[in-house]
């Protein structure tokens, strides 16, 4: 990795009389732009050049101490030598040239924000970057903000990914085999029984009464054998998430391509939309185009994760330790997914509904709790629903959100997928996760603990469309062929709609 910069420092006046010991300061000035650098290693000058007011540099340098860092480092010492013996300031930095280099065995077709141009050679891949004064251009604030450095980053991601590097997965524990009731699609059979119907909307399910008793009573059960005995205390987190808060989550760095977006209207005076109104009156049609001209931008998208909102209540707090372990949860709407051509039944929706469980405490309080919840878990899955199931260590959510693959470098922190089998598929099908998400939350919205600790977190969503789908495609649609255990919680079902 190689950097070239050119930039040059403005000053409040002529330095001609400090000529000899600036040719003295950039002589020695090796030591301060190499410092902490292996031997050999660092930025160096290749030249500098007084004019008048300015004085010109060029800076190369290696990845230990980046040409941009280079220039960076210099600006103090120098504003004390030119200050204190001749008062003279330095008023900031100009950047005329940048370009970088790094190995790559690919040229890259992206379009890169502040890369002007970029070219492939001999297993070398060049950057030149857009320098200057205005908005995406590198200057004195893109230099101190280390936006060279979240380019390389970026770069440093995108050669990654290439790789295909695939999601990870790796079984922890397998339940004993059972032998299923049914062979069926619960989806089809549940239309059949009018149980429930497709919605209007892309993957979106109306749920008939009997549909409805079904995930009430799986509510029911998580409330009884988890969250009233663990203590957990019922929230309503907001569900559209702006851009604000999907930036502190990460999701702003990835889930686009995912997310249904929210757009207010430019305005909400009457008369701004008078012409779509009579447009629909007359035609019956909703002007689509005329209604895109009059809305404003996305202010950010419909829930999606359901946690992130949360932390609102939280963020720029610092928490009393009586107040840790806090545990919380949420059932108090609907979650969006665009979800790939794959929408299956109710197996993969657009619209969902999901209890979300968050914790958060220290670090041992947070892992101690997942282990609690799994316990819990496990008793739901083995003694009342009696599933064919198992757990595998998968990529984080958080991280699988932000497009990334692999695993978390925070120790102990990690996502647990819950798969149980579709009898009549063969596929396994992940009906809830339960994840450690280590520092991630409290410090992307700055909790803090009172004796300063680590703030950790945690999140389990529980996904009622996934528990029907596997229960039902074990056990079917009669109440004859579910577990005992089951059938006395669920009680009654409720008379259906009936159709002529
Ligand atoms: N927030 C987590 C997720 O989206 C758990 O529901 O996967
Ligand atoms: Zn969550």
């Amino acid at each position: 990795m190689k950097f070239h910069l050119e930039a040059g420092f403005r000053l409040s006046a002529d330095a001609a009389k400090a000529r000899e010991a600036l040719a003295e300061f950039f002589a020695g000035a090796g030591e301060i732009i190499q410092k902490g650098a292996p031997e050999g290693h660092g930025a160096k000058i290749e030249s500098w050049q007084l004019a008048g007011n300015r004085i010109d540099l060029v800076v190369d340098s290696d990845r230990y101490v980046r040409a941009h860092d280079a220039v960076l480092r210099l600006r103090k010492p120098l504003s004390e030598l030119l200050g204190k013996k001749y008062r003279i300031g330095v008023r900031g930095i100009d950047v005329s040239k940048f370009e970088i280099a790094v190995d790559s065995d690919r040229p890259i077709a992206h379009k890169i924000p502040y890369v002007r141009s970029t070219s492939y050679q001999d297993g070398i891949l060049n950057l030149e970057l857009d320098v200057g004064e205005g908005e995406m251009k590198i200057g004195e604030s893109e230099l101190v903000n280390r936006i060279p450095d979240r380019i390389i980053n970026l770069l440093e991601e995108k050669f990654r990914d290439y790789g295909g590097k695939s999601e990870h997965w790796e079984l922890l524990w397998e339940s004993p085999a059972r032998e299923p009731r049914s062979q069926k699609d619960p989806t089809e059979e549940m239309l059949r029984a009018n149980w429930i119907k497709h919605g209007s909307s892309r993957g979106q399910w109306i749920y008939g009464p009997e549909g409805t008793h079904i995930f009430r009573t799986f509510e029911k059960m998580v409330l009884e054998e988890i969250l009233r005995p663990l203590e957990y205390r019922e929230m309503i987190f907001p569900k559209l998430d702006t851009w604000d808060v999907w930036k502190k989550s990460g999701h702003a760095q990835g889930v686009y391509p995912e997310i249904y977006f929210v757009c207010p209207p430019k305005t909400r005076d009457p008369a701004f939309w008078e012409e779509v109104m009579d447009y629909y009156k007359v035609t019956h049609e909703v002007p689509l185009e005329l209604v895109k001209e009059k809305i404003d931008n996305p202010i950010g998208g419909m829930c999606y994760a359901q946690c992130p909102t949360f932390w609102g209540f939280l963020q720029g707090t610092t928490l009393p330790s009586d107040e840790l372990p806090v545990k919380v949860f949420d059932r108090s709407g609907t979650s969006h997914r665009y979800e790939s051509g794959g929408i299956h039944g109710i197996e993969r929706v657009d619209e969902f509904h999901r209890i979300e469980i968050v914790w958060l405490g220290t670090r041992e309080q947070v892992l101690e709790e997942a282990e609690r919840l799994k316990e819990c878990y496990k008793r739901i899955f083995e003694e009342i629903l009696e599933l064919r199931w198992r757990m595998a260590w998968v990529t984080p959510w958080f991280m699988a959100q932000e497009g990334k693959t692999g695993l978390s470098e925070m120790q102990g922190a990690g996502t647990v997928d819950y798969e149980a089998l579709l009898p009549y598929s063969g596929n396994w099908i992940e009906f809830q996760n339960l994840s450690v998400n280590g520092e991630k939350y409290p410090r992307g919205f700055t909790v803090k603990s009172q004796k300063g600790e680590t703030l950790w977190s945690g999140c389990s969503g529980v996904g009622l469309e996934r528990w029907a789908s596997a229960f039902l495609a074990q056990k079917g649609l009669d109440p004859e062929n579910w577990p005992e255990a089951f059938r006395e919680r669920c009680g009654e079902m409720p008379r259906g709609i009936r159709f002529l």
